[in-house]
């Protein structure tokens, strides 16, 4: 039982409470007047606060030497655009990006073709044993523009792949793999320039070289992936495969079709059987990497068949029984549901593939698609394949959306011969950016020369499905351009390559980065329908503030 004082606390608590505040409140009335009367304590609570106020002081300057003096060491400082030039030479098609000196921003690969190379480094053409002009690769600071290395590595290259991993013994964690026109192939260790290997190829003369360079599995059980060269003398294509981590050939070549073209691609099916395709004429050829790798050795691959694709297959010539029709322009892995798909762009129509059964998902047939589609979010986590209907004036970007085909946005940009190809990068919201190059004022544009066009350069968010932001034009020819993320879940910037048009006539090569955000605040905003919401500083500060998702 409780007792009644108990009782009344509970029913009146604030009562109780209140008469004890009272309490309290006179009780320290009476300390404050006897603290008043008594100096040393006064004296006493002068110190206590200047010992707060100092400890407040040094807190809050730890704070401002963390914050603003101590430089952040996690967060690499990306310097603004830069530019190399190199007179007298020319360029390949060709960038790659890699971070080359570990300072966690993506560096950038290049090659040039020049007598002696710019800088202070001492090998020239002859040191490498090629007589001048000979090809240079190039690595420059992604952050500064500075020059990493530079190398002579090819009289004149006919195919270049970097990032190709190497055994973990040889120094190196990646190579690029250069092959001359004129039969030699070295590898060169992508963070300092060394000759890793270097072997002359095997080809006969006259034999000219199919990119790209494809890695397939590893066959010599060297813990890397090896290389897969095809290449095409008269009408017969030939499959040369080579050890990833010396150059050494694994085996003798072997013939894989007729009529076969650039644009091989390695296709992984359902059951897990790699296969190599290329287009020829109007079908696809095809082989197992299994079936090559025990054609050219007489060994037994651990690599798979998939019985699917040997039933499609013709053992002859190799040439998969398809329904579509009209020359094959471009093949592409795409990813799909369970497995990848191909997609196959033919003079007639754009199709998807299914990835094990080959029968055609969707075909669209109402466009001219004569550049390599990219793929994009134009909806959140949807792929989209981008294609260009027709070239010149009557250009045509369309957004198809890759599960159905169904057109999702279409726009009217006119091309100039020599744009590069349009490149997209994802975003942080789950779509894509999208970067395209072409000519937006029709006004005068037949009137033009094509080499005295400014090449300008859009960029398109399907956030904003009515605006198209002029990032920056150019009139020089531009050999090679790419958009990549330079900093993990940072800046996008753009590369840009330019250089003569052709290897005859040496001219002004160069290399420079623009950051797509910086580019955005300075660009022009086109609207593609009348009104809009916005001002175009609004639209431009919206676009400013996108974050970008690397591709992984
Ligand atoms: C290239 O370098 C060599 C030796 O360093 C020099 O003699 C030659 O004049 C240079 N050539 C050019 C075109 O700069
Ligand atoms: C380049 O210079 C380094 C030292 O500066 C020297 O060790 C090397 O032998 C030189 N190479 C050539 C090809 O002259
Ligand atoms: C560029 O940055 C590197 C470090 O990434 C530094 O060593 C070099 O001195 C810088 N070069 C210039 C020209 O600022
Ligand atoms: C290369 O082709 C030319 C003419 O087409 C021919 O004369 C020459 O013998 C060929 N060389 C080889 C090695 O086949
Ligand atoms: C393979 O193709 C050749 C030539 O087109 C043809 O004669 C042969 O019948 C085909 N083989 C099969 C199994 O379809
Ligand atoms: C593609 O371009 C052709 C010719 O300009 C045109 O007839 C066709 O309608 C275009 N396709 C689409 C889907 O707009
Ligand atoms: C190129 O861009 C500049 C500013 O970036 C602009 O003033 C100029 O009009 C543009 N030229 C063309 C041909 O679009």
């Amino acid at each position: 039982m409780m007792d009644s004082k108990d009782l009344e606390a509970e029913i009146h608590p604030l009562k109780n409470e209140d008469g004890k505040l009272q309490e309290n409140l006179e009780n320290q009335t009476k300390k404050e007047e006897s603290l008043k009367s008594s100096p040393l304590q006064s004296r006493l609570s002068r110190c206590r606060t200047a010992a707060f106020f100092l400890s407040l002081f040094i807190c809050l300057l730890g704070v401002f030497v963390i914050s603003f003096i101590i430089p952040c060491p996690d967060q690499p400082a990306s310097q603004g655009p830069w530019r190399i030039n190199y007179d007298t030479a020319v360029t390949y098609d060709f960038l790659a990006t890699e971070d080359i000196n570990r300072d966690r921003v993506q560096d950038v690969l290049f090659l040039y073709k020049n007598t002696n190379s710019s800088n202070n480094f001492n090998r020239s053409c002859a040191s490498e044993g090629f007589s001048s002009p000979c090809t240079f690769v190039a690595a420059v600071s992604g952050a500064n523009g500075s020059i990493l290395w530079e190398r002579p590595a090819a009289q004149d290259v006919a195919l270049v792949e970097c990032a190709i991993p190497q055994p973990r013994d040889s120094g190196a964690s990646s190579a690029c793999i250069l092959m001359g026109r004129l039969g030699s192939f070295i590898a060169v260790n992508s963070f300092t320039g060394e000759t890793l290997w270097n072997h002359p190829s095997s080809f006969g003369g006259n034999a000219s070289i199919l990119s790209p360079l494809l890695q397939v599995p590893d066959l010599d059980a060297d813990g890397t992936p090896d290389l897969l060269v095809l290449t095409q003398k008269e009408k017969e294509v030939n499959g040369y495969i080579y050890s990833g981590s010396t150059g050494h050939q694994i085996g003798h070549q072997d013939s894989l079709c007729e009529d076969g073209t650039s644009g091989s691609l390695l296709f992984v099916t359902r059951a897990g059987a790699h296969y190599i395709l290329l287009p020829c004429a109007s079908s696809l050829c095809g082989q197992s990497v299994k079936g090559l790798y025990e054609k050219v050795t007489g060994r037994d691959s651990q690599l798979r068949r998939d019985p699917y694709w040997e039933d499609m297959l013709n053992t002859t010539t190799h040439k998969l029984l398809l329904h579509s029709s009209g020359g094959i322009r471009y093949l592409m892995n795409v990813p799909g549901k369970g497995g990848e798909h191909l997609l196959l762009v033919s003079s007639e129509a754009c199709v998807l593939l299914d990835g094990q059964e080959l029968a055609p998902i969707w075909t669209f047939s109402a466009a001219q698609v004569l550049r390599k589609p990219i793929l994009g979010h134009y909806t959140p986590d949807t792929l989209a394949v981008v294609i260009e209907n027709g070239t010149g004036i009557d250009r045509q970007m369309l957004f198809l959306d890759l599960n159905t085909g169904v057109v999702l946005w279409i726009q009217a940009l006119p091309g100039l011969p020599g744009d590069p190809q349009s490149a997209s990068l994802p975003t942080a919201d789950h779509r894509s950016a999208f970067f395209f190059w072409g000519l937006h004022e029709l006004v005068g544009a037949n009137q033009m020369e094509p080499r005295e066009a400014h090449h300008s350069l859009y960029m398109f968010h399907p956030t904003l499905p009515n605006v198209l932001l002029e990032l920056a034009n150019i009139s020089a020819n531009i050999v090679a351009f790419q958009v990549a993320l330079f900093e993990p879940g940072r800046h996008a910037a753009c590369i840009l390559l330019t250089g003569p048009a052709g290897p005859d006539a040496p001219g002004l090569v160069s290399v420079a980065k623009h950051k797509v955000q910086d580019l955005i605040l300075s660009s022009r905003v086109v609207r593609l329908a009348e009104g809009g919401p916005d001002s175009d500083q609004a639209i431009r500060d919206r676009l400013s503030r996108l974050r970008y998702r690397s591709t992984a």
